[in-house]
């Protein structure tokens, strides 16, 4: 990865958008990089509500990104109710945040959902093969899984009935902000996308 590097020597645009992008796409291949995960945010009744989620994929040529959830859960409401998605990572190591934005696809038992879920790990597929959705309320601490789940104990074929709530939601950006810390001085880029192509590129006050 580039960063971090001197200030001074950010001086282009095109160069920032770039390397946002060449971020995004480590984020989402390299479990390691602090922008695996992201925290997203979507709106009910004039009140945010954020989470985190891991980033699953980015198609930096598109300027799409995706995350994985259950169909069954609170966030799908919020998406599916304003079809919208605000999204932030941040990488301490390489001085970045990155804000972004767009409209959303909600992606149910498609071809993207097949690819994607033919991608999870055994272990992760429990969580979609409970009867219980996300946010039941329980009578006591537990993880919420029957026994057979918490011991691994579903073959794959299995497992695929947790298909039936996997969802990949797309968002597809229409608005980035780089924000980069550094003793020198702070910088601040925004760039905004039309139809996933870059439509604007400026330098903010940090
Ligand atoms: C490190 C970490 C990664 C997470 N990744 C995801 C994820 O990829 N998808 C997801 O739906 N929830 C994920 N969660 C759980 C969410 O943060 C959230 O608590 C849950 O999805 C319920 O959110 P909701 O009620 O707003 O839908 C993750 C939590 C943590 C701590």
């Amino acid at each position: 990865m580039l960063l971090p590097i001197e200030p001074e020597e950010i001086t282009d645009l095109p160069f920032v958008e770039n390397l946002c992008w060449k971020m995004l796409v480590e984020g989402a291949t390299n479990r390691k990089s602090a922008m695996h995960q992201a925290v997203i945010s979507t709106a009910k009744d004039n009140l945010a509500y954020i989470r985190t989620v891991v980033l699953r994929r980015v198609d930096a040529d598109t300027r799409k990104i995706y995350l994985h959830t259950d169909n069954r859960s609170k966030k799908i409401e919020d998406i599916e109710r304003n079809g919208h998605l605000s999204w932030l990572v941040y990488d301490q190591s390489l001085r970045s945040q990155i804000r972004l934005s767009g409209k959303t696809i909600v992606h149910h038992l498609d071809d993207l959902c097949a690819e994607q879920w033919s991608k999870t790990g055994h272990h992760s597929r429990r969580y979609y093969m409970t009867d219980q959705p996300p946010t039941t309320e329980l009578e006591q601490p537990s993880t919420g899984l029957t026994d057979a789940l918490t011991a691994f104990d579903y073959t794959l074929e299995e497992s695929e009935s947790g298909f039936q709530h996997f969802v990949v939601v797309e968002t597809c950006i229409d608005w980035m902000e780089w924000y980069y810390t550094h003793s020198k001085g702070n910088r601040r880029a925004r760039f905004i996308y039309a139809n996933g192509s870059l439509a604007g590129a400026n330098w903010l006050m940090p």
